[in-house]
């Protein structure tokens, strides 16, 4: 598909033709019913937590297949959409068949006037997935003009137009997944370390991406962008926790970036960490030994996603919000434990009793045994804004074997249910189920594992 190059976006929120509108009571009944109205604009503004007393987006797409899968019980649930290529924007890539504006027509129609959530994934940067293959995209190291005016300049018209013209319409922009996170722990001399995480630590294009992203659609009052920040188990130890929040203030301090662009993180997107494990804590001694000693917490400050998330929602500056992806991490089913593990060493003990049931932390591909967690849930906790699937169940996160496609993905063997590991997960097997399609891409047997293994039950 061929498309031409926009023009660099320029639009302010406020277009000035609109500014003389924006007191007054027919503003405000507008706001209240949320109509579309260039002669009674309302005032744009943000709420602290968009999730708040509104209804998410639920893209009948993914329903679609959910219901085809027999998941009428969950087929009404909102799930994130993800703008991962140029071609998805309009509807033409591979893994994404309706572009954003049919989105936005379908959430302005399902909202109803009403305060209302609309939750995209943009995942776009040059030399995206640096770590890993399974998700590397179309654009290289170098392409970072092509990121902003063919990416993210697209995508800030389409999003513009919408949120102008629809103000309880609240539009969450989960930004950039892994890519801050890979810079700090697979760079520089670190056994974890590619050749593509220090080139895009080098030439700095995902800070500069991603400062354009927050910066760009953050101009709109009702865009609401958090940031990707991994996972307990990959920032979570404090080798890792400073120089990420570091990292991240700079990047949200460098414009067009700003942190009142910025309302939060995001953690555990498409990854399987548990919200919280109740059998037992870091500062637990078995036999004489710390639990932070055990193989699987490793010397880790963390234990689970919700401490680490608030901890470190509240280090990067901006709103503080978190939102934790719960999409696959309910480890139900007969494995799960039901209190603490034997007390005959430390290792027993924790994993006897941790509710994640993967071989190893850094395990994140199409993990066997995993469930669907908590339903999609405003204000679950103190300083969480949402439980929130932004990964679609169901979706692949890379395939099990070599399968050639014209989506820029790769093969990565933590995709293989044979393969024994590497330094990102200190050569542990991959746990992923076998027969997985490229990423993205829907897996039936995981959908159906999913289901099976939900937390809460279905
Ligand atoms: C893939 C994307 C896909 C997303 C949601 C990612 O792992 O790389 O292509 O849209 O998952 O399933």
């Amino acid at each position: 598909m061929s498309r031409t190059t926009p023009p660099p976006h320029r639009r302010r929120r406020r277009p000035a033709m609109l500014a003389g509108a924006l007191v007054g009571a027919a503003a405000i009944t507008a706001a209240t019913l949320g109509l579309a109205s260039a002669e009674d604009p309302a005032p744009l503004q943000r709420v602290e937590n968009p999730y708040e007393g509104a209804d998410v987006y639920v893209n009948p797409d993914w329903s679609a297949n959910a219901e085809a899968s027999g998941g009428s019980a969950i087929a009404d649930q909102p799930t994130g959409v993800w703008l991962d290529s140029i071609g998805a924007i309009t509807g033409g890539s591979a893994g994404n068949s309706t572009g954003l504006a049919e989105h936005l027509d379908r959430a302005v129609e399902q909202a109803g006037g009403e305060p209302f959530v609309f939750q995209m994934v943009t995942y776009n940067l040059p030399g995206r997935d640096c770590s890993a293959l399974a998700s590397n995209g179309e654009l290289g190291p170098e392409e970072i003009d092509r990121y902003k005016t063919e990416f993210i300049d697209p995508i800030a018209e389409i999003v513009g137009e919408y949120a102008t013209a629809n103000p309880n319409l609240r539009i969450v922009n989960i930004v950039e997944i892994d890519s801050l996170p890979n810079l700090i722990t697979n760079t520089g001399s670190a056994e974890t370390a590619t050749p593509e995480c220090n080139e895009m630590l080098a030439n700095g294009n995902y800070q500069e991406g991603v400062s354009y992203n927050v910066g760009t659609l953050g101009e709109y009052e009702n865009v609401y962008n958090y940031i990707d920040a991994g996972h307990w188990g990959w920032l979570g130890w404090d080798t890792n926790f400073q120089p990420a929040a570091d990292l991240f203030n700079e990047v949200i301090g460098t414009a067009p970036a700003s942190p009142d662009k910025v309302a939060g993180i995001a953690v555990n997107v498409a990854n399987y960490g548990s919200l919280e494990e109740p059998h037992f804590s870091v500062d637990e001694t078995i036999g004489g030994t710390q639990v932070r000693e055990s193989e699987w917490i490793d010397w880790n400050q963390y234990t689970n996603n919700t401490d680490f998330g608030l901890d470190f929602a509240a280090a990067v500056d901006g709103g503080h919000g978190l939102i934790i992806d719960t999409s696959r991490n309910g480890w139900g089913g007969p494995d799960r434990p039901s209190g603490p593990g034997p007390e005959t060493s430390v290792d027993e003990y924790v994993n006897g009793g941790r509710i994640d049931q993967r071989i190893h932390t850094g395990n994140w591909c199409n993990q066997a045994g995993a469930g669907l967690g908590e339903r999609p849930q405003a204000s679950p906790a103190s300083g969480i804004h949402a439980y929130a699937w932004i990964k679609p169940p169901g979706e692949s996160d890379g395939s099990s074997e070599e399968i050639p496609n014209d989506e820029g993905k790769g093969f990565d063997r933590m995709c293989d249910p044979t393969y024994e590991g590497n330094p990102l997960n200190q050569n542990h097997m991959s746990g992923a189920l076998g027969g997985a399609p490229i990423s993205g891409h829907w897996f039936e047997a995981q959908f159906q594992e999913l289901m099976a293994n939900a937390y809460p039950p279905l």
